[in-house]
This record gives structure tokens, C-alpha cells and sequence, in this order.
């Protein structure tokens, strides 16, 4: 981490939440500017990025470019625990925002259910790679190798926590963001019925980056 002039990684500070939930919305629909999908404007961040920043801010790291926060990796080390955190603490938190629909029938309705099923990220086929991650910048700022700096250090963090292997779950349509994972050094991670999503895990010793 330097700050000599460019933007720099550094750990995310409560100022930054804001700023991270504008990340989270405008990369959201698989990369590009979910804006206009969802009629709540802080749902992506909400599902996305809030739980994190709330119940795992020690593993909370932005892109400062002068002050904001343009990026960010955000995660946890132990799955399990962060969706029983995230029932217990991160829910009764948002839910009075967001009435769940019966037969969900829209993008909103759709992620709203995501945010009330968090014991989805909890698939056995998983379980050796316990922590998972988010990793999202800007576009004004990608392809300049701040994503291998925010996740290098992400996985450092992970690893002082006591996670040896981390997953992550992105929609496949998503491309880009699979040439980067695979630069990387992640992995597919076999999910039958996975549906949109492809996951992909690696080693958090950043000695094999
Ligand atoms: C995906 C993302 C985090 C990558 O961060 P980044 O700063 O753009 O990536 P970097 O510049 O650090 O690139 C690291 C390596 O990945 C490669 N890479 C990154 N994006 C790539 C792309 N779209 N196509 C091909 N290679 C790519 C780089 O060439 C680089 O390789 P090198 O080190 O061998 O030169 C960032 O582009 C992003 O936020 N995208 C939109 C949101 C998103 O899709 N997030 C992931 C959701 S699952």
C-alpha cells in the first residue's frame, strides 16, 4: 500500500459506506451499472456489501482515490458463521425496507429473497474453501491492477483469520471478471444446480498468487 499519488488500498473506514454502496450498484449487473434495474437503490448494497461492512469490517479494504472509496474486496472467513450473523444481526437491520413478496416477480422482488435466505451460501460442496469474498471497482479505474492489490490484500486478511482456501460465487455471463479470477490463480469449484453462477476458489497464501 503506498500513497504516493495514485489511488491506494487501504481498510474501509464507516465514512466509506456510502461510497462503497455506490460501488456495489454500479457494477452490479454482472460488472456493469445495475442502476435503473432495481428500484431500490440501496438493495445491491444491502445484500451485497452492507452484511460485510457491518458484521466483517476488519475484512472490509477500498480503493482511495483521493478521499472516496472507488473499489473494494469485502468478505469473510468462515461462511457458516457469516450467514447466522447475517440472519441474527444483518437482517433485522434492512428488512423493515424490504416486504417480502409471496410470488417474487421482479429483479427487486427476486434479490429481496436472496436477502432472506442467507443459509444459500452455505453449500457442502464448499465447505473446504470457508471463506468467500466480493471484489468490485469503478470503471474508470479497472485494468490497472488495483483488483490484484485489493485482493492480495483481502486474502492476507483472510488468512491471519484463519482461512486457508476462499470461494466465490460470480454470474457466468460475467467474462471479465472470469479472466481476471483466472489470472489470479482461482479455480472452478465443481456446484451442481449452481444455476447463473459459476464458483471459483484458491488458496488464500498470496506466496502463490
Ligand atoms: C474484476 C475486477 C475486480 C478486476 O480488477 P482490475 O483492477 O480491473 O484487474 P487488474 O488490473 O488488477 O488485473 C489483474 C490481472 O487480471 C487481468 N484482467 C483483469 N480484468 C481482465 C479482463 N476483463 N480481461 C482480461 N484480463 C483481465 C489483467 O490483465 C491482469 O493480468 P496480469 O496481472 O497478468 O497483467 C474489476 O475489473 C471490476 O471491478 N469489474 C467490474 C465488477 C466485477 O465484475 N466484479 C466481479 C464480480 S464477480
Amino acid at each position: 500500500m503506498t500513497e504516493g499519488g495514485g489511488p491506494f488500498v487501504r481498510p474501509y473506514r464507516p465514512q466509506d459506506r456510502e461510497a462503497v454502496y455506490d460501488v456495489c450498484v454500479r457494477t452490479a449487473d454482472a460488472g456493469g451499472d445495475a442502476r435503473g434495474i432495481y428500484r431500490n437503490p440501496d438493495l445491491m448494497g444491502d445484500l451485497f456489501a452492507g452484511p460485510y461492512l457491518w458484521l466483517e469490517p476488519r475484512l472490509a479494504f477500498v480503493l482511495d482515490d483521493g478521499g472516496r472509496a472507488a473499489g473494494y474486496a469485502i468478505g469473510t472467513a468462515d461462511t457458516a458463521a457469516f450467514a447466522g450473523a447475517f440472519r441474527r444481526e444483518w437482517l433485522p437491520r434492512v428488512t423493515g425496507g424490504y416486504p417480502r413478496a409471496r410470488r417474487p416477480a421482479t429483479p427487486d422482488e427476486w434479490m429481496t429473497e436472496l436477502l432472506y435466505t442467507p443459509e444459500r451460501m452455505v453449500l457442502p460442496e464448499l465447505a473446504g474453501h470457508p471463506a468467500h469474498l466480493h471484489i468490485d471497482i469503478l470503471p474508470e479505474h479497472q485494468r490497472a491492477g488495483h483488483g490484484r492489490a485489493l485482493m492480495c490484500t483481502l486474502l492476507d486478511a483472510l488468512r491471519r483469520e484463519g482461512a486457508g482456501h476462499v470461494h466465490l460465487g460470480m454470474l457466468t455471463v460475467n467474462t471479465g471478471a472470469r479472466r481476471f479470477y483466472d489470472r489470479l490463480g482461482f479455480r472452478e469449484l465443481a456446484v451442481p444446480d449452481a444455476g447463473p453462477l459459476t464458483y471459483l476458489g484458491r488458496s488464500t497464501d498470496t506466496g502463490s498468487a
